[in-house]
C-alpha cells in the first residue's frame, strides 16, 4: 500500500521530521509534487539538516527514495543538496535515489520569470519562494516544458534553447532584464550531467513493482493543503496539487492502492508569504509564538506569520484528504501560554457565521470566532508516554479530535526525531 503523509495547513507543519520518524516502517519514500520551494527539517543526534527536493527517507539506510513525475526538479539545487549530504554525512545516494523521467525540470529562466512575475504583481505578489515553481508548472501544463528524461536525449540542448527563446519573449514583455545567463547556464548544464549519474527511470513502474511485491511506500507531501492549486486560498497558493489526490497523479499509483493518510498539523498555525490567514496574530502574542517556535522559513529564512489553531481550516483539509490519523506538532511551543484560543468558526461582514472556508476569502474580511481552552503551561521535556502528558494537553488533544472527527496518534514535543510520542 501507499501511505501518505501531508501537511494540513499552509506548509512547514513538520513533515520532514515525521517522514524521517516513520521511514523505518517503509521500503520506499517518494515525493509526488512540489520542488525546491519545500524546506523539510530533520534533527537527530544533535544534527540539523534541511532537505528541499530529496525525500526525507534518505537518512534511513534501508529506504529507497523516489522523486516522482509530479515533482519539478531544479538540477542545480539537486546537485547542491547531494553535495551537502556527501560532505556532511559521507552519503552516496546514487544507489537509493531514483528520479522519474517524467519529472519536470526547472531551468534558470524559470527562476527569472518567477521574479519578474512577482515584481509585476507589486503589492498583490504571492510571496513566492522564487524557485521557479509557478513558471515550471505553467510550462508543464502548457505542454512545452522539459522533463528529466529529456536530459538523456541528444536534442536536449535544442529543446532547452527553444524554451529559453519563449522565456526571453516573456521576460522582455515584463521589462525584466536578463543578466549573466551564460554563467548560470554553464552551472545548469554541469548539474544536468551530474543528474545523469543517478538512476533516471519510469518510477511509476518501479513503485507499482514494489507494491506488487507487498512493499510499503510512504508518499511525502510538500507545502500544505491550504496551498493546494484547487483548494487553497487561490491565487495565494503554490502551483501543484498538495492534497492526497496529487499522490495518484504524481506517482502513478491507483486510488485503490492508497492506505493510511497521515495529516500533520501544528498545535497553532503559521503561514509564510502572502494570502489570507484568519487567525493571524499581528501582535506580541504572534511575536512570542514566532520566537518560541523559531518560525522562520527553512527555504527563504522569511519570518513566518503566526496565529491560533483554525478548526474550520483543519476540518476542511481533513475532509479533502480523507485523513485517517492526525499528527500534532510543536505542542511545546504553546507551553508558555496559560490559555489558548481556538478558532471554531468565522463571522462574515453581514454578521452571519460559517464553519466552512469561504470561496472569496481573499477579498472579504472574516473574523474568527474563538473558544478559550486551558493551557498546560509547563515543560514537556523528557515525556515519552502519552499518558504522562499534562492533563490540559490531553484535553486539548481530545478537544481537537472531537471537533475534527479523527484521532491524533502522534504528538511531537521538540524538533528531535526522538521527541515524538506515539499514542
Ligand atoms: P516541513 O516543511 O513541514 O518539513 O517543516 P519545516 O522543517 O519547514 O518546519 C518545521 C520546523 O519545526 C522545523 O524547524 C523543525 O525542526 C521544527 N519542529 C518539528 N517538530 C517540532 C516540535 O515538535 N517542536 C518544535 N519546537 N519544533 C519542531
Ligand atoms: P514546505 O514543503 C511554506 C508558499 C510561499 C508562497 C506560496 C507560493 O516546506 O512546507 P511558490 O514558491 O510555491 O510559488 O510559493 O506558497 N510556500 C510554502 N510555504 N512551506 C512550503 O513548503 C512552501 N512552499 C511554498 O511562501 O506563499
Ligand atoms: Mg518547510
Amino acid at each position: 500500500m501507499v501511505d501518505i503523509l501531508l501537511g494540513l495547513q499552509w506548509g512547514d507543519e513538520g513533515k520532514g521530521k515525521i517522514v524521517d520518524v516513520l521511514a523505518p516502517n517503509y521500503e520506499v519514500v517518494a515525493r509526488f509534487q512540489g520542488g525546491p520551494n519545500a524546506g523539510h527539517t530533520l534533527e537527530f543526534d544533535g544534527i540539523k539538516h534541511v532537505l528541499h527536493q530529496i525525500p526525507s527517507g534518505v537518512f534511513r539506510k534501508d529506504c529507497s527514495n523516489v522523486i516522482g513525475n509530479g515533482v519539478v526538479l531544479d538540477p542545480v539545487i539537486f546537485k547542491k543538496e547531494i553535495d551537502s549530504l556527501t560532505e556532511k554525512f559521507g552519503m552516496d545516494l546514487t544507489g537509493n535515489l531514483v528520479i522519474s523521467t517524467k519529472a519536470s525540470i526547472i531551468i534558470p529562466t524559470h527562476r527569472l520569470l518567477d521574479a519578474a512575475q512577482e515584481k509585476a504583481k507589486g503589492k498583490d505578489k504571492i510571496g513566492s519562494t522564487l524557485k521557479g515553481i509557478g513558471p515550471t508548472y505553467t510550462d508543464k501544463v502548457g505542454r512545452r516544458g522539459l522533463r528529466v528524461g529529456d536530459i538523456l536525449s541528444s536534442s536536449f540542448k535544442e529543446k532547452y534553447r527553444n524554451l529559453v527563446e519563449i522565456h526571453s519573449q516573456q521576460l522582455d514583455y515584463l521589462n525584466y532584464e536578463i543578466e549573466g545567463l551564460e554563467e548560470v547556464e554553464k552551472i545548469f548544464f554541469e548539474a544536468c550531467e551530474f543528474l545523469k549519474t543517478f538512476k533516471i527511470t519510469e518510477t511509476e513502474y518501479e513503485i507499482n513493482e514494489h507494491l506488487s511485491k507487498g512493499k510499503k511506500v510512504l508518499a511525502e507531501g510538500a507545502q500544505g493543503s491550504l496551498l493546494d492549486i484547487d483548494f487553497g486560498s487561490y491565487p495565494f497558493v503554490t502551483s501543484s496539487s498538495t492534497t492526497a489526490s496529487g499522490v495518484c497523479a504524481g506517482l502513478g499509483v491507483a486510488p485503490g492502492k492508497i492506505g493510511e493518510v497521515y495529516g500533520i498539523f501544528k498545535a497553532y498555525c503559521t503561514r509564510v508569504g502572502s494570502g489570507p490567514f484568519p487567525t493571524e496574530l499581528e501582535d506580541a502574542t504572534g511575536e512570542l509564538m514566532r520566537k518560541e517556535g523559531n518560525e522562520f522559513g527553512a527555504t527563504t529564512g522569511r519570518p513566518r506569520r503566526c496565529g491560533w489553531l483554525d478548526i474550520p481550516a483543519l476540518k476542511y483539509t481533513v475532509m479533502l484528504n480523507g485523513v485517517t490519523q492526525l499528527v500534532m506538532m510543536k505542542a511545546d511551543v504553546l507551553n508558555i501560554f496559560k490559555e489558548l484560543e481556538v478558532c471554531t468558526g468565522y463571522e462574515l461582514a453581514d454578521g452571519s457565521t460559517t464553519d466552512q472556508m469561504p470561496f472569496d476569502i481573499c477579498d472579504i474580511k472574516v473574523t474568527p470566532i474563538y473558544e478559550t481552552v486551558k493551557g498546560w503551561n509547563c515543560s514537556l521535556e523528557g515525556i515519552t508516554d502519552f499518558n504522562e502528558l499534562p492533563a490540559e494537553l490531553k484535553d486539548y488533544v481530545s478537544y481537537i479530535e472531537k471537533k475534527v472527527g479523527v484521532k491524533i496518534t502522534y504528538v511531537s514535543t521538540s524538533p528531535d526525531r526522538t521527541a515524538t510520542i506515539r499514542r
